[in-house]
């Protein structure tokens, strides 16, 4: 099939109120059509999630905005036009026409116009047949690591999902920054790849920041998700070396993620990755590096904490959800 092909039978399924996972630049997403909340209903089925857990609509470029959003202030319209295409989501008051399936019943809705050119070419194909929104979270199981290839999907999914668009590994690796400019503050309540200072530069005023893992002072009151099955411990700078030793005493047998090849050959080191030395490289290969070491069969995977905000945030929640 041609990926014209294959977006035409995407944009039916969509219209029938089929669920289709699709490629973004961040993780791939479970699509639904967000004007029908009898499909959005399945996203919640398949992902096993809340029903009060708001879900993010996309959109094929900011022109579509006042469709799903009212009050939109200029520093709001602004942020979208420099961010989208782009990792970041927008939380705005709601047009009075958003279902409550999609906003978990609140006043707001977060949108977002995704940098991929198989999800664009879904959206803007979408937008001329349907309601022009489609409604997508990860497309993962709650709780669970985020996918970013088409396999991780179909390995999580399998037939749950009518069709997975295959548009390769996802280049950013990541959620999206997401960003609440619903009312007078500018609060960052996920924070990813665009960070605060990219906004703090261009707004002339650093936004708050919420939910930033630095905030957290108890990992187990954290939300679980983004996790392994084997857990997780998170460790500052050079504190791998006591964990590797305080595992293999118990005789554990131990997976890592650390920025330097391991140091001894053991056989209770069942795994090592050499973690990247940059910011973008580390998201990027994140969520595969996690589903590989949880997949070889470790009683525990170390990482050594990077230094970047949103990969701390996910880490955390990866460490406080694992094993669940
Ligand atoms: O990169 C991403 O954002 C990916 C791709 C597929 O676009 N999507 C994603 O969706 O990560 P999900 O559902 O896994 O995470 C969406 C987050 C949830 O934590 C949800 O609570 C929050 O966005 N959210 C959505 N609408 C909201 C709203 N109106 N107010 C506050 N938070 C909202
Ligand atoms: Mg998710």
């Amino acid at each position: 099939m041609t990926t014209e092909q294959e977006i035409e039978r995407a944009v039916a399924l969509l219209c029938a109120g089929e669920l289709v996972a699709f490629p973004t630049e961040t993780v791939y997403g479970l699509g639904a059509d967000a004007r029908n909340c009898a499909a959005v209903a399945k996203i919640y089925a398949v992902k096993g999630r809340p029903a009060d857990h708001p879900l993010i609509v996309h959109l094929p470029d900011a022109a579509h905005l006042d469709a799903w959003a009212r009050d939109i202030s200029p520093a709001a319209r602004a942020v979208a036009e420099k961010f989208w295409p782009g990792p970041l989501t927008l939380i705005l008051k709601r047009h009075p026409d958003v279902p409550d399936c999609v906003t978990g019943g609140q006043d707001t809705v977060g949108l977002r116009v995704p940098n991929h050119p198989l999800a664009l070419a879904l959206l803007k194909a979408f937008a001329e047949k349907g309601s022009g929104g489609i409604a997508a979270p990860s497309a993962n199981k709650f709780g669970r690591i985020s996918p970013t290839t088409a396999q991780h999907v179909r390995e999580d999914l399998g037939d749950a999902v009518a069709l997975v668009l295959d548009g390769g590994p996802c280049p950013v690796g990541i959620e999206s920054t997401i960003v609440d400019m619903s009312g007078d503050r500018t609060v960052i309540l996920r924070p990813g790849m665009i960070s605060a200072v990219d906004l703090g530069l261009f707004l002339g005023r650093m936004p708050e920041v919420k939910g930033n893992a630095h905030s957290v002072k108890t990992p187990g009151a954290h939300a679980k998700h983004y996790a392994p099955r084997t857990p997780l411990l998170l460790v500052p700078d050079d504190t791998v070396a006591v964990a590797v030793r305080t595992a293999l005493g118990k005789g554990e047998k131990i997976a890592v993620l650390a920025p330097y090849p391991a140091p001894i050959g053991h056989p209770l080191i069942v795994a090592w990755e050499v973690a990247p030395k940059t910011e973008k490289e580390f998201a990027r290969t994140l969520y595969a590096t996690l589903r590989k070491l949880d997949a070889v069969g470790a009683d525990l995977i170390i990482v050594q904490r990077p230094p970047w905000p949103a990969l701390i945030d996910r880490l955390m929640r990866a460490a406080a959800g694992a094993g669940a």
